[in-house]
């Protein structure tokens, strides 16, 4: 029997099962065993590696996996999977709902009623943006990307998208989205919307300087992670434009909130669920589990982010 450790409880019957395999240590932190089931708040780096010396995979419950230094997990010949394609819908649908409630105001909306403080009827009332016919900018057009243009779609909105390969000219097609560079990107978007992975290339993409380039009135919708934007400079453009309004599921330094922002009425704020929805949470769990019952049996990781040579104790 192998010994694995999960990082905290997980949904449905994905612990069940990999305790019916192996020795499983959950909510204790991460120690010395073959394989770590871990979430996106855990840091993996090298340090944190030598305390498992016989460690062979390292099983992320999330698709992103800025949490974990591959460089490190490679040289210690430690295999990564993460959990692609299952969480795409759900964290689409957040994303889409972000937007309509920052464009609509729905937030603002909710606070002003529950205070009693709505007098009747007035043309002026909490008057948003409109959305169905605006234009959608969506940074990185990749699964979660291309789900949400599907729902821009329905809305008949025009989408240029920003990421460094073209897609192939009839998936463009069937989505309905432009190529452009960033910058043309932000500058022509009534609402942009980020889905690319933390990366040191992405980190600090939506800095002050690119965000002086936005549409004015524009709304911008991050599901994607906090550090792709500077929140500084955010709170500062929708305090005094160019931004109309934001709608954020991620932050910089999580749960941290930057007060600036906290104090801003014209942001929706959620407290990173874009995936949190029953069916989404257990078929993550299921995935994780998978990909330490494959590895640690023997087989081929499922969703391998990096996999390490043969020769590596990963392939035994
Ligand atoms: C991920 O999977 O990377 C999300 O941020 C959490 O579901």
């Amino acid at each position: 029997m192998a010994r694995v450790f999960v990082s905290a409880p997980l949904p449905g019957d994905a612990i069940e099962r990999l305790r019916k395999a192996h020795d499983v240590e959950v909510g204790v932190g991460l120690g010395d065993g073959d394989a770590w089931v871990t979430l996106l708040t855990d840091r993996v780096d090298a340090a944190r590696l030598t305390i498992a010396p016989r460690l062979r995979l390292v099983a992320n419950v999330a698709v992103g996996v800025d949490n974990l230094d591959l460089a490190a997990c490679r040289a210690a010949g430690v295999v990564v999977t993460n959990t692609p394609g299952v969480l795409t819908e759900a964290t689409a649908d957040l994303a889409f709902g972000l937007l309509l409630a920052a464009a609509r105001r729905i937030a603002e909306a909710d606070r002003l009623v529950r205070a009693l403080h709505w007098k009747g009827w007035n043309p002026a009332l909490l008057v948003g943006k409109r959305v169905h016919g605006a234009t959608l900018g969506i940074v990185g057009l990749g699964r979660i990307g291309q789900a949400v243009a599907r729902r821009a779609r329905g809305f008949g909105m025009p989408i240029v998208y920003a990421q460094r390969e073209r897609l192939a000219p009839e998936l463009e097609r069937a989505l309905g989205a432009r190529f452009a560079g960033l910058d043309e990107l932000l500058e022509t978007s009534d609402f942009v919307s980020l889905h690319c992975p933390l990366t040191p290339d992405t980190r600090g993409l939506l800095s002050s300087a690119r965000m002086a380039r936005m549409k004015e009135g524009s709304v911008l919708v991050n599901t994607a992670r906090g550090p792709v934007v500077d929140e500084a400079a955010l709170a500062l453009a929708l305090e005094r434009g160019p931004l109309a309004a934001a709608g954020l599921d991620v932050f910089e330094n999580e749960p941290d909130v930057l007060p600036a922002l906290l104090a801003r009425p014209n942001v929706v704020l959620s407290p990173h669920i874009a995936s949190a929805e029953s069916q989404t949470r257990e078929a993550m769990a299921r995935m994780a589990v998978d990909n330490v019952l494959a590895v640690l049996g023997g087989a081929a990781p499922l969703s391998p982010v990096s996999s390490v040579a043969p020769t590596s104790r990963s392939a035994q």
